[in-house]
């Protein structure tokens, strides 16, 4: 009796066991990534150019987040300041500070390093490009920087304190009302929703809507909340969700465009 299976099916186990291979590596590299973007990211901290310290700009000298990231409400991309704006002041402060050398290489003709060239800062923040993010759609709605950024205000270092997964995305998405806060309150990082008065937050929402505030209140003891006493974030951001009409996007194009 002849060879039934021709010779090269010896060799099957071993294509067998180097196919699981591939795809067990494959798959090991797969998870890799996603745990990386998705979950390693979070406290990500590069090192930086210059070691700046917003918990000194933004926090102790009160410099508003806008004076720098100047584009954040107008535009969806949020902008890292030109050197031209930290030069505003540092032309002036601390002009012979090791830590500023970049910045003089970038804007000081006078200095021996005078290079011209512009601050390279490393990216911390990065969604994959298949998701479409906007921020000023976000933060003319309410949205706080602190809600998805932390308190940079706070920060020596900035790290990414927000995994930015879809999950994470959607989760605010399905409750926008745990976020949203009034719109002169954005770039306070400190801002709480209990300190808020509670005649002006609803003298100012009667302004913006037309309504009067004794309606406003009785929406909001309609949806079981106590209009006396101080304010919860949950009555404020149902408040503004129902006055602004807020409802964020579940479906998948609205974020893969
Ligand atoms: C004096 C200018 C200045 C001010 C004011 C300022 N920032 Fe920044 N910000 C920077 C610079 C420069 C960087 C890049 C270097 C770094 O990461 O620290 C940066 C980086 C960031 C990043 C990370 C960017 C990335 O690469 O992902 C976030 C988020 C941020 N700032 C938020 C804020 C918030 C929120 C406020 C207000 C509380 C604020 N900043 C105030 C200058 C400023
Ligand atoms: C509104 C004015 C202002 C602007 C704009 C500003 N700074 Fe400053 N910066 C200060 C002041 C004030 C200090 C504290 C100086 C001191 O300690 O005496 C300081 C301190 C620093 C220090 C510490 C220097 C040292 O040797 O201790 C660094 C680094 C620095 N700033 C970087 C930056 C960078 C980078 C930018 C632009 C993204 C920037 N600053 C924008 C006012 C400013
Ligand atoms: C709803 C969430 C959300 C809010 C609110 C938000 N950000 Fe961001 N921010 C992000 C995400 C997501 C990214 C990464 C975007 C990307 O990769 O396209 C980012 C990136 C940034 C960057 C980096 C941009 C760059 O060029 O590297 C800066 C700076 C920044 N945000 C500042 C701010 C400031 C200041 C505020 C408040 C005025 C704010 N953000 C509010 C989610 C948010
Ligand atoms: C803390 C709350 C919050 C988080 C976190 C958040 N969003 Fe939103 N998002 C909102 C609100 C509020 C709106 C405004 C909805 C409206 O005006 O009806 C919105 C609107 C949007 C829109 C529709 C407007 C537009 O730009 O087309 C997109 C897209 C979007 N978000 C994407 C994202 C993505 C992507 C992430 C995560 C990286 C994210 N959002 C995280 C609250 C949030
Ligand atoms: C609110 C915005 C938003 C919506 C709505 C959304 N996504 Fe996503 N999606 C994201 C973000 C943000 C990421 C992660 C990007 C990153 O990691 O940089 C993501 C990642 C993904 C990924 C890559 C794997 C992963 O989980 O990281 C797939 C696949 C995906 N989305 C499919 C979908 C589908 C299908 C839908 C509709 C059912 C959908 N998305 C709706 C924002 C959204």
């Amino acid at each position: 009796m002849g060879n039934f299976f021709p010779r090269w099916t010896n060799l099957v186990p071993l294509k067998i066991l180097f196919a699981a291979f591939l795809v067990a590596t494959g798959l090991a590299a797969a998870v890799a990534t996603y745990w990386t973007k998705g979950y390693s990211a979070v406290g990500y901290q590069p090192d930086q150019p210059i070691p700046f310290d917003h918990s000194l700009h933004a926090g102790q000298l009160g410099m508003d987040c806008r004076y720098c990231h100047s584009h954040v409400e107008r535009s969806s991309h949020a902008n890292v300041p030109n050197a031209q704006t930290c030069w505003n002041c540092h032309s002036q402060i601390k002009t012979n500070s090791e830590k500023l050398v970049p910045l003089r290489a970038a804007m000081d003709e006078s200095f021996a390093g005078y290079t011209g060239k512009p601050i390279e800062w490393v990216k911390i923040h990065k969604l994959g490009d298949y998701a479409y993010f906007n921020h000023s759609v976000h933060v003319n709605r309410g949205v706080s920087c602190v809600s998805c950024h932390g308190k940079i205000n706070e920060m020596k270092v900035v790290w990414q304190d927000k995994s930015q997964t879809m999950g994470w995305c959607l989760d605010c998405h399905r409750n926008p009302a745990t976020a949203l806060r009034p719109l002169d309150q954005v770039t306070n990082l400190d801002w709480k929703a209990e300190e808020t008065d509670r005649s002006s937050f609803y003298a100012a929402l009667a302004h913006q809507t037309g309504l009067k505030v004794e309606d406003l209140e009785k929406r909001a003891q309609q949806r079981g909340f106590e209009t006396t006493g101080a304010l919860t974030q949950k009555e404020i951001g149902s408040q503004l969700k129902e006055a602004w009409g807020v409802h964020p996007p579940e479906s998948c194009s609205a974020c893969h465009r």
